[in-house]
């Protein structure tokens, strides 16, 4: 089982076009509490580079293209993003880096808490120093 999992949601077409319905406790295991979404992203700037101490978040590449990386501290992956049927599910405590974006990349973010900063593991070290006391902790 990788890190990371990928929700697959349904699609509601007709001769009209596409439909996707995203609601809290259904296709998003968690009450969604904030949505934001980053657009006119830069192909050369990555974003991210940060791992939540609590909360819990659903990505979605509405448009475009993006590579994840997802990291728990011991073991990394890779995930592209590039269909708005595929949800990301990010739990908490998971080093997450967003690369290569296309120009037309539009990712939106469901997550299970407001902005806090104080939520936020900014620093590499810091984070896989806390990897590893959780997993001695336990
Ligand atoms: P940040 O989460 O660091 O962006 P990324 O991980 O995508 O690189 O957020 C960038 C800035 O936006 C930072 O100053 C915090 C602010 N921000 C909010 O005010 N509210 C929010 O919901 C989010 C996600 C960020």
């Amino acid at each position: 089982m990788g890190i990371a999992k990928i929700l697959n949601f349904d699609v509601i077409s007709d001769n009209r076009g596409s439909l996707i319905s995203l609601e809290q406790h259904k296709q998003i295991p968690f009450a969604v509490k904030r949505v934001y979404y980053l657009f006119d992203n830069k192909p050369n700037h990555p974003r991210g580079f940060h791992a939540h101490r609590f909360l819990k978040q659903v990505i979605v590449c509405v448009s475009g293209r993006c590579k994840f990386i997802i990291d728990n501290g011991f073991e990394r992956e890779e995930i592209i993003l590039n269909s708005p049927s595929h949800g990301l599910l990010i739990d908490r405590f998971l080093w997450r880096e967003m690369h290569e974006f296309s120009e037309e990349t539009v990712i939106m973010v469901l997550a299970d808490g407001n902005y806090e900063e104080a939520d936020y593991v900014r620093s590499y070290k810091d984070f896989k120093k806390l990897a590893l006391a959780a997993v001695d902790n336990k």
